[in-house]
């Protein structure tokens, strides 16, 4: 029997899948100091510290060992690629060229996170809820969030997308990039519009393309920076 996993589940999409559904240019990273949140086993950060670049990962697992997170993506990994068996033609395959390519990339993406995550447990790699960010105001250049907010809105309420995207809005300096805005079938997630509406008055959302895509429709990043003054 397949196992089910209800979610959010602990895997992490490569560094090179994190430049394209953001927009990133790594030489615009130089003198930036970026928080990845909800990182789970991303290896974004792990990629970010070799290359002598700025990123912490925040993630609710982070209380949990090396040994046991590497274990609990490999295990979760399993289950996604059986859960998509069935639901091929809901995805794009530009990016990966099939499911097989798909579970090797996101292995290694594990792997390089767990051996980084062995090094920077409590350093770059920090247990926070989005909800209550252990950082002060204004702390980052960019803040990240991928594959948490709009994709689990069915159990994540209105109420914890707002106080999320006010969190993560404290602690940027300039800009929140969201992605992706589309669930598994293509449908934008009713909370798009809602995380908008409800921005305070000095932030405004802009809707832009990206060049990766594996969601139907994921083309997309929402970016929340504050208004300039005229
Ligand atoms: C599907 S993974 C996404 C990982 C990575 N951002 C990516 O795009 O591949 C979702 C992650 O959100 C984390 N998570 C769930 N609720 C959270 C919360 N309230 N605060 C921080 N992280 C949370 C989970 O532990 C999991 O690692």
């Amino acid at each position: 029997m397949k196992t089910t996993l209800k979610g959010p589940i602990f895997i992490g999409r490569s560094w090179l899948e994190y430049l394209k559904m953001f927009n990133l240019d790594l030489k615009e990273l130089n003198n930036w100091n970026i928080l990845d949140c909800a990182a789970g086993a991303s290896s974004f950060t792990a990629y970010m510290f070799k290359n002598h670049l700025k990123s912490i990962a925040v993630d609710l697992k982070y209380d949990k060992t090396p040994e046991f997170l590497e274990k609990m993506c490999k295990q979760h990994l399993q289950v996604l690629v059986d859960s998509l068996q069935p639901l091929q033609n809901h995805f794009e395959w530009y990016f990966f060229k099939d499911l097989e390519e798909l579970k090797k990339h996101r292995m290694q993406s594990c792997q390089e996170f767990a051996r980084d995550y062995q090094k920077g447990w409590g350093k770059r790699y920090l247990k926070a809820d989005l909800i209550d960010l252990p950082f002060a105001d204004n702390s980052f250049d960019l803040v990240l969030c991928a594959h948490l907010l709009f994709i689990y809105d069915h159990r994540l309420s209105a109420d914890f997308h707002l106080k999320a995207v006010q969190e993560m809005i404290r602690v940027t300096k300039n800009q929140l990039r969201l992605y992706p805005l589309v669930k598994h079938k293509g449908e934008k997630s009713v909370m798009v519009d809602k995380v908008i509406q409800n921005l305070p008055l000095n932030y405004q959302a802009q809707l832009v393309p990206v060049d990766y895509q594996f969601r139907r429709g994921g083309n997309e990043m929402l970016v929340i920076s504050k208004k300039t003054s005229k």
